[in-house]
């Protein structure tokens, strides 16, 4: 029996940008914003993230790393960047993972660790009303 999905959270917006460096700056000098993360590293999803913080909720820049990385390809399309994925905090990633495949949604790849060290996976934006959808474990308290 299929727990139903428990909606959490909006926790990020992921933003592809071809440049960190720049984005940073304009989260900064335009939009005001006072807490920029350091960026770092994630080799086994192809990316280098940085995050933005807002008072409710953060944006995830992300940049290609690699030849290999899956954001050539939207970067290839959106040449200045945009809007790549929403990520929706959950309680258990292994009942929504469940659950969404009960749906018929298509589920990318098995739950592996995320930008914040909790277990994630992607849902494709054809099952999701056309948006990338990222579904998080949320940290648990004192992560
Ligand atoms: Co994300």
């Amino acid at each position: 029996m299929v727990k139903s999905m428990k909606l959490g959270r909006l926790n990020h917006v992921g933003v592809a940008t071809p440049s960190i460096a720049d984005s940073v700056r304009f989260y900064r000098d335009v939009m005001g914003a006072e807490v920029i993360r350091e960026p770092f590293d994630l080799p086994a999803q192809g990316v280098k993230v940085c995050f933005v913080d807002t008072p409710n909720s953060q944006i995830e820049l992300i940049e290609p790393l690699g030849e290999g990385s899956p954001i050539h390809g939207f970067l290839a399309k959106n040449p200045a960047g945009g809007q790549h994925h929403l990520c929706y905090e959950v309680p258990d990633i292994h009942e929504a993972k469940a659950w969404f495949e009960a749906k018929g949604a298509k589920v990318l790849g098995e739950p592996r660790i995320g930008a914040h060290g909790t277990l994630i996976f992607f849902v494709h934006p054809k099952d999701m009303g056309g948006v990338l959808t990222e579904i998080m474990e949320t940290p648990r308290e004192g992560h």
